[in-house]
Formats: C-alpha cells, sequence, structure tokens
C-alpha cells in the first residue's frame, strides 16, 4: 500500500517528487508546500460507500475511527502498521434553526468538531500524522500552535509513547488548551509574541533537534483532516451542500478540505463539489486582504489582533494551498469583527449549539455573505465548527462581566430575597 503513496510539490512550476525515504515539510528543491499523492485504483464507489458505513458496526479501533474508516483514501500507511487512534471523527452534523434564520435565512447545518476527543479538528490530522510519525520511528514530536494543535499532538503523542514539543506565544492562548497540553505531559515553551514567531523558530530549529513538525505544513496532518468531507457527505446521503464555510488561521483545514473534495470528485464519489468560504477575524486577515486585491504574495499581519485567538495568526503557512482550493471550488473569502463573532456565537447558543470564538467565525461570515447577495437565500450551507466551547471559557466570562443584574443574580441565602430577585428576573 504505501507505494502508491509519495510526497509532491504544490508549485506549478516546479513539481518536483521528494525522496521517498523522508519526510519532509517543504520541496528539497524550491521550499514550496508539499502534497501526499497517490496512485488511486479504481474504486467502485457504491460497493465502498456501502463498506464504510458497515464499518460503523465493527468494534474495532481502524473501523471506530471516523478518520480510519475511510481509509481507501489514505492509503500511505504500512498494511498491518498500528495505527495511533482515540476515535477521533464520527462528529455531529446539526441542524440550526435560529442561526440559519439570522444568517439568511439559508438552510444551516454545523458540522460540529468540538466532539472530538480532545475538542476540535486538529484531531482528525493528529491520528494520521502522529501514527505516520510512529511508523517511521520518530522519537520526537513538535508544534507551534494557538492552542488546539497543542492538546491535540500532547494527547496523540501520549498515547504512543513520544516526546511532544510545545512552543506557544507567551500568554496568547486559552488556559484550557494550555491546560490539555500539560495534563497529557508535553513540554510547553513559551516563546514570542505571536504564533508566526514561536512557528518561525520551531521551523528554523526543528531540523539540528531532531523534531518532527506537526503543524500543518505536515502533509500527513492534511490526510487525516480531509476526511471529514467523507463523514460529512456519508451523513447527507452523499449530496453535497452549496457551501462549506470553515475559520481560516493557518489555512490547513481549508485546504484540507479542498483536497478531499476535489478526491473524492474525481473519483466518481459526488458529480459536484461545493463552494468552500473561508472566514478570518478582521485583525488578523492576511489571506482575506490577498485574495481581494487579487495580490500575487500574501502580506503577513505582524502584530494579529482577535479575540478568536484560535486563528490569531498573521502569516498563514498554507495560505498557497487555500488558495488554489478556492479557485478550484469557486469560493470565497470574508472577513468579520469580533463583535460579529460573539454576536454569531451568541445566536449559535440559542439554538443550543456551544463551540469556541474561531468557530463562530463561520456563521459571522455566512450572514455578512448573504446580505452582500454573495451566498444566495435558502443555500444550502454547512458551518465546520472547529472547536469546544469549553475550549475558551474566559472569553464567555468576559462576555458576562457587568451583567450581574441582567444574568447573574447574587442573592442572599434567604427565601424572601430569592423571591424579590427572581419575580424581577424570571421570564412569564
Ligand atoms: N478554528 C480553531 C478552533 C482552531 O484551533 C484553528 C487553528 C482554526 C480554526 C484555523 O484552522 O489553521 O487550519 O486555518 N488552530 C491552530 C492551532 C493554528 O495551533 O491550534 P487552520
Amino acid at each position: 500500500m504505501m507505494s502508491t503513496a509519495y510526497l509532491q510539490c504544490i508549485e506549478e512550476r516546479c513539481g518536483r517528487i521528494q525522496d521517498p525515504k523522508q519526510d519532509a515539510f517543504q520541496c528539497s528543491s524550491c521550499g514550496g508546500l508539499l502534497e501526499v499523492k497517490y496512485h488511486f485504483p479504481a474504486f467502485d464507489s457504491e460497493a465502498l460507500r456501502k463498506e464504510w458505513h458497515q464499518r460503523r458496526l465493527s468494534g474495532e479501533p481502524e473501523d471506530r475511527s471516523g478518520v480510519w474508516r475511510f481509509r481507501e483514501l489514505i492509503p500511505f500507511t504500512e498494511p498491518r502498521a498500528r495505527i495511533v487512534s482515540l476515535s477521533e471523527g464520527s462528529t455531529p452534523l446539526v441542524g440550526t434553526r435560529r442561526a440559519g434564520w439570522w444568517t439568511g435565512p439559508v438552510h444551516l447545518t454545523v458540522k460540529h468538531q468540538g466532539s472530538n476527543p480532545t475538542g476540535s479538528f486538529k484531531d482528525l490530522g493528529m491520528t494520521a500524522c502522529i501514527t505516520r510519525a510512529a511508523c517511521r520511528g520518530v522519537r520526537r514530536v513538535a508544534c507551534a500552535s494557538t492552542g488546539n494543535t497543542s492538546a491535540s499532538m500532547a494527547a496523540y503523542a501520549a498515547r504512543v509513547g513520544i516526546q511532544a514539543l510545545l512552543f506557544v506565544p507567551r500568554g496568547q492562548i486559552s488556559a484550557a488548551k494550555l491546560a490539555q497540553a500539560l495534563d497529557f505531559g508535553a513540554l510547553v515553551v513559551e516563546v514570542g509574541d505571536t504564533f508566526d514567531q514561536a512557528f518561525r523558530l520551531l521551523r528554523d530549529l526543528a531540523p539540528e533537534m531532531g523534531l518532527y513538525l506537526v503543524n500543518s505544513v505536515n502533509p500527513f496532518r492534511i490526510e487525516g483532516q480531509k476526511t471529514i468531507v467523507a463523514e460529512l457527505l456519508e451523513q447527507r446521503a452523499w449530496r453535497p451542500p452549496d457551501y462549506i464555510v470553515v475559520p481560516g488561521g493557518n489555512l490547513g483545514n481549508v485546504s484540507a478540505i479542498g483536497k478531499g473534495l476535489r478526491e473524492l470528485l474525481d473519483l466518481g464519489f459526488i458529480q459536484k463539489a461545493p463552494r468552500l468560504v473561508v472566514v478570518q477575524a478582521a485583525g488578523a486577515n492576511p489571506f482575506y486582504r490577498a485574495v481581494s486585491s487579487s495580490a500575487c504574495e500574501l502580506i503577513p499581519e505582524t502584530k494579529p489582533v482577535t479575540q478568536a485567538t484560535a486563528i490569531r495568526i498573521g502569516n498563514p503557512a498554507n495560505w498557497k494551498k487555500a488558495r488554489r482550493v478556492l479557485e478550484w471550488s469557486k469560493g470565497f473569502v470574508e472577513s468579520v469583527t469580533d463583535e460579529e463573532i460573539f454576536e454569531a456565537k451568541r445566536v449559535l447558543a440559542e439554538d443550543g449549539v456551544g463551540c469556541e470564538p474561531a468557530s463562530a467565525a463561520t456563521v459571522a461570515g455566512i450572514r455578512k455573505l448573504c446580505r452582500a447577495g454573495k451566498i444566495e437565500r435558502h443555500a444550502d450551507v454547512v458551518a465546520v465548527l472547529t472547536g469546544n466551547q469549553l475550549k475558551d471559557t474566559d472569553a464567555i466570562m468576559r462576555r458576562f462581566q457587568g451583567m450581574e443584574s441582567e444574568r447573574r443574580l447574587r442573592v442572599e441565602p434567604n427565601l424572601d430575597a430569592l423571591r424579590h430577585a427572581l419575580r424581577a428576573a424570571v421570564r412569564d
């Protein structure tokens, strides 16, 4: 099986196939990003869909995982390789009422990646790349992170006994995410003021320290993450939506989703691809600016600012892959303010759907695009909610500061005081 997979540079003028003995993260010839390519056999798509569905009833770890259940799409492991899995994937696709009405109205469903083992979509990519690392005998993995990648890396590395090193910008990631990484035994290195700075330093240091990078420049991460598309389509009886919307930070996720869709289209599993939409936070939107001005190069944002800390990234490493998939799917990029993000988060909560701020950027973006007439009313739209509500409770508590009289009552512990306070506050 291994022989069907190879790594290739994505740059059109280069396209060099890499030495299969090494897992590099950039082209040995031009420094471009790499992607995993396969010589897929001619699949009987109907039979394979049935097989994938059937595996959900199995108790085997590779069948229970929402990533490895679709292993025919990611044939880069050796036969009988031990996979490193925490039963990731198989996340819910949830309908909305208020949020769909508020955004368009559109027919809005959310694919909630927050129910993954460590609470974010990163687990899909991590099972793939830690499996790869373990097969290759890697002893130390590392990433720079705004928090979720690190929690995920730490868990999967712990599971297989590999040391995990985490580079984070000082004081910039949510306490819950940092706590997860510490709990799973990662070595935490707080360095620099931004994700981009921490990432740059790690990339420079990794080769000499023998660190295996698990950031989304690792092409095997993308392979795991792309399987969300197969799972989503299966949940929709293989009917593609009109749009799939994701928040954009380092732009690995949109690249993965685009790759997954393209392969499923080429292999005959679907006849039409949805349009991909990336939403960035206004204070950290270099990709939005590059695409809207049709610029050839991306100008990094040196001081990214947003309360959606997961996507506080000024120099997205995967922007060229992302641009390619947007062009292919005729998609677009939107930018939303923090106020719009928190309003969208509040509306989702009214549907009983919680998520972290970065994830709510999707819904804020859909509303804006509907208002601008770019997404048509009643369109069939899937928003990918990338992280769990509990990933950033500080952001929630900040919002309720000073709202003691409305939503948080402090009452003396006696019945009269309670009656008095509640009479004013309880809804009829
Ligand atoms: N949403 C959440 C919750 C994230 O944690 C991230 C990225 C994104 C969206 C953006 O995805 O980078 O693929 O465009 N978090 C990374 C991290 C950077 O380190 O956890 P992307």
